[in-house]
């Protein structure tokens, strides 16, 4: 697939790699600009490109958004991503690493206000970038790998991250709805930032986590 990632920073950069390494197309977008992004698509190889984030989010057929939360200046066009599958990486934190009050909503259901008509999926939020740089085991059975979790309302948009997910050697875990799904893996959640394989993260969503 063609897959467009804002932000190419520890998130970013990550799943790129693990990307082109499954056999995508991937091009990568920063605040800084493509001249910036030389050398890490470089080292990407020939199945990466950077590019703005408005040719990024064109090119892809899937968007990862793994830019900080608190700069929806970040975000691409809402006519580049409409109808496309997007995910949303992105956590609520201040630029001091507190996490933001944002009362009765959730971070995702926020940047799906943002982005209307695009089919937004939460996903990668949980899971601490150096695991995600190194865990992945497309060898193992499901159960056994390590977990990473999808939150929301278009059953076909989370099917097709899942796919993905599985492609780069995790375990897709469904917590649910953008609202109630996007609530479970919240910083401060039981899910966050707690590694555990397919079969221990479906115990805890089953234990209410
Ligand atoms: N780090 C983790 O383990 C982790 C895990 C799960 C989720 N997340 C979430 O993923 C997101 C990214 O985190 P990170 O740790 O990867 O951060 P990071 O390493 O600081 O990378 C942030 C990226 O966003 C880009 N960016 C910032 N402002 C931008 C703008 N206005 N326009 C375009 N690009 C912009 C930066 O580009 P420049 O460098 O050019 O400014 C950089 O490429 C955050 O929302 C975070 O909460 C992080």
């Amino acid at each position: 697939m063609k897959i467009g990632i804002i932000g190419a920073g520890r998130i970013g950069g990550t799943v790129a790699r693990l990307l082109v390494h499954a056999g995508h197309d991937v091009a990568l977008a920063n605040s800084r600009g493509p001249d910036s992004l030389r050398e890490l698509v470089a080292r990407l190889g020939s199945r990466a490109h950077a590019a703005t984030v408005e040719d990024a989010a064109a090119f892809g057929e899937v968007i990862f958004l793994a830019t900080p939360w608190r700069s929806p200046e970040a975000l691409p066009p809402t006519a580049r991503v409409a109808g496309k599958v997007v995910v949303d990486a992105m956590n609520p934190y201040s630029a001091e690493g507190q996490v933001l009050d944002l009362g009765a909503t959730t971070s995702s259901e926020e940047t799906a206000r943002r982005l209307p008509g695009a089919r937004l999926v939460k996903a990668f939020n949980t899971i601490y970038f150096e695991h995600l740089a190194t865990r992945g085991r497309p060898d193992l059975p499901l159960e056994e790998r390590h977990a990473i979790f999808l939150a929301g309302d278009d059953p076909a948009a989370k099917r097709l991250v899942a796919t993905l997910v599985e492609q780069i050697g995790f375990a897709p875990v469904d917590t649910g709805s953008l609202r109630e799904g996007g609530r479970r893996q919240q910083p401060g959640t039981p899910l966050y930032n707690h590694p555990m394989t397919g079969a221990e993260a479906r115990a805890a969503l089953a234990a209410g986590g």
